[in-house]
């Protein structure tokens, strides 16, 4: 939801800012601008549309500076404009602010400063923080601002640069979506997200929300929120600026899938012992006591991060024994949940930064629960609110519909389950341990299926609507594939469990409609071959994800799947990994920007 990125130090800033906009572009791409102080003038140049546009104004111009702000938007307030994208200036052009979240009382503000003889020329919340900053500011740009966000209410991280600052200088605000401060040899950054910054430096500082934070040539310095000036910890960050580029791939989607079997090696490795079945985590801890206290555990998350909740239900209920409820962060925050004290809540986001997760799961904490996280991004809003951390180590996810986030987290449920399992004192079988191991070549065998998935996706790519089924914990993984199609192609697609489509959807059913099918395991599988059935003989065409072959199936698919089997509880790891890839083949079939779909932003760090 907008990436915003800083500069200043010795270097040209614009090559700066746009590197940092390209990485940051997975957050917000209606629009993107930069302002770079040049000869006493603020030189702003935006452009409506994706970062190329404003690559193409920026041609032939020399912005010679030695600081500057970039900014790409998710539109919140005022369509995607030109006059709407950031930077935006403050009246008396004094000054230039780059926003990413919403300030909730902008209209009461901008009464306001209309009435004081302010004026506005975009619809956006941000210009408001424009004119107020310039309100309050009398030279001490610092203390401008923090006279600013008494004022302001609502989800920011802003920057603010000004022409008459004594010496450059950069400030940045944050209260809820994240800011992250760059040290490099004699350069600051300051940055949405750590990818921005990766390509300069690997070591960054988060700033905590109510933090304020200063660059100049000399270094930064962070206030807190009552003002008092406060060392915030240095964090190494080890993931190399390689993984986020796309590697030879034609799109990160397809990237981040073949990434799969590294990540998932990386998510368990060093933290399960496979001899003595032992399963711990540097980041979290949870004693014997606190783990026979747990009444219930919730799972917390948001879009794909909530399937995983769904699938980590099965696995948590069957190897701990201990009931699981599963919620929208949108959802639990607004009702009143029951949860005991000793309950162990743990929030899912592959950011980190999910507003709707991070207020789920400080509602849950309010109530007495112990916090866990599993998240990917070190040092995120999510992980610094949680008692406890099982990061999936997933590498970084640029594409915006989440692939490798997925299924580490699915992993990451699992050993999650494990450990409990082990402090509630019961035995870690080898047979829980076996299938996990073999997990990234399984999904190796899949990822190198490719092309089938391009020739399935001929058949389909014009078709309208699809249903994806599924039961157990397999279902989680049909209303997952339904998503991945829907985002990434525009196609409408639903998942459902497959026993309920005989209570309504099988009405939809003829030959237009293709259903796509998990038949895998022993569980429900006669189950869901009588369901595909049910479609067949009603002239529905079947695509069967399956661990047997065509004949098993008694002609109940038109078209089949195969993967390989393990344990019921890891299938679904394996059974999502084709689902990604048909969509992804559909999407690119169908000529759609499939890593950065239409109305769609990767960090949703608004309600
Ligand atoms: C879909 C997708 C989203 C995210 C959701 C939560 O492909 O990526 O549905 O899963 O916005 O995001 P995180 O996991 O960052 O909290």
């Amino acid at each position: 939801m907008c990436g915003i990125v800083g500069y200043l130090g010795a270097r040209s800033p614009v090559p700066l800012l746009v590197d940092g906009l390209r990485r940051l572009e997975y957050r917000g791409y209606d629009s993107a601008g930069i302002v770079v102080p040049v000869n006493g003038r603020l030189e702003i140049v935006k452009a409506e549309g994706k970062l190329d546009r404003l690559v193409e104004v920026l041609q032939g111009r020399e912005l010679a500076g030695v600081y500057g702000l970039g900014h790409t938007r998710w539109a919140t307030h005022g369509i995607p404009s030109q006059r709407n994208a950031h930077p935006l200036l403050d009246a008396k052009g004094r000054l230039a602010v780059i926003h990413n979240g919403i300030i909730e009382n902008f209209v009461s503000l901008k009464k306001r400063l209309a009435g004081e003889g302010w004026d506005f020329v975009s619809d956006t919340d941000t210009e408001v923080i424009a004119n107020l900053v310039s309100s309050h500011f009398d030279g001490d740009l610092r203390v401008a601002v923090e006279r600013t966000v008494a004022e302001l209410e609502g989800m920011y991280a802003f920057a603010v640069l000004a022409l008459e600052s004594s010496e450059p200088e950069i400030v940045g605000a944050r209260s809820g979506p994240p800011l992250v401060l760059g040290r490099g040899d004699g350069e600051q950054f300051l940055a949405s997200d750590p990818t921005a910054l990766l390509a300069h430096t690997r070591e960054v500082v988060f700033l905590e929300n109510g933090d304020l934070a200063r660059l100049t040539a000399g270094g930064y310095e962070v206030w807190n929120s009552s003002g008092e000036p406060v060392e915030r910890p240095i964090v190494r960050l080890n993931w190399d600026p390689v993984q986020s580029e796309k590697g030879g791939f034609k799109h990160f989607m397809l990237k981040e899938i073949h990434d799969q079997p590294q990540a998932l090696q990386d998510t368990f490795a060093g933290r399960v012992d496979f001899e003595s079945g032992e399963v711990g985590f540097d980041a979290l801890e949870l004693t014997s006591q606190e783990v026979a206290a747990i009444d219930r555990i919730h799972l917390l998350a948001c879009g794909t991060s909530w399937h995983a909740a769904l699938v980590g239900k099965f696995m948590l209920e069957e190897l701990t024994g201990i009931p699981v409820e599963v919620d929208y962060g949108s959802e639990y925050r607004y009702r009143d949940p029951l949860v005991r004290e000793g309950d162990l809540a743990v929030g899912i986001s592959q950011s980190g930064e999910t507003a709707d997760t991070i207020s789920a799961m400080e509602a849950a904490a309010q109530r007495g629960a112990k916090l866990a996280a599993i998240c990917n991004v070190v040092g995120s809003q999510v992980t610094r609110l949680a008692d406890g951390v099982l990061y999936t180590h997933a590498g970084p996810e640029i594409g915006v519909a989440s692939t490798k986030a997925f299924t580490t987290q699915l992993v990451a449920l699992y050993m999650l389950g494990l450990y409990l399992r082990q402090r509630l004192g019961r035995p870690v079988e080898n047979a829980l341990l076996a299938d996990l191991a073999h997990l990234p070549q399984a999904v190796a065998g899949v990822v190198a299926g490719e092309r089938d998935f391009e020739e399935l996706a001929g058949h389909f790519f014009e078709a309208s609507d699809f249903l994806y089924i599924g039961r157990g914990a397999n279902y989680p993984i049909a209303l997952e594939g339904a998503l991945k199609l829907k985002e990434i192609s525009y196609i409408h697609a639903e998942g459902y469990p497959a026993g309920e489509m005989k209570h309504g959807p099988i009405a939809l059913i003829d030959k237009s409609l293709p259903v796509v099918a998990i038949a895998t395991g022993e569980r429900v599988f006669d189950k869901v071959l009588s369901n595909m059935q049910e479609v067949r003989a009603r002239d529905g065409i079947v695509l069967a994800v399956t661990d047997r072959d065509a004949e098993a199936l008694g002609g109940g698919a038109d078209h089949v799947i195969r993967v390989p089997r393990v344990s019921e509880l890891l299938q679904p790891i394996i059974n999502v990994v084709p689902l990604q890839l048909f969509a992804y083949f559909v999407a690119v079939r169908r000529g759609a920007d499939v890593d950065q779909p239409r109305n769609l932003a990767k960090s949703v760090t608004v309600e």
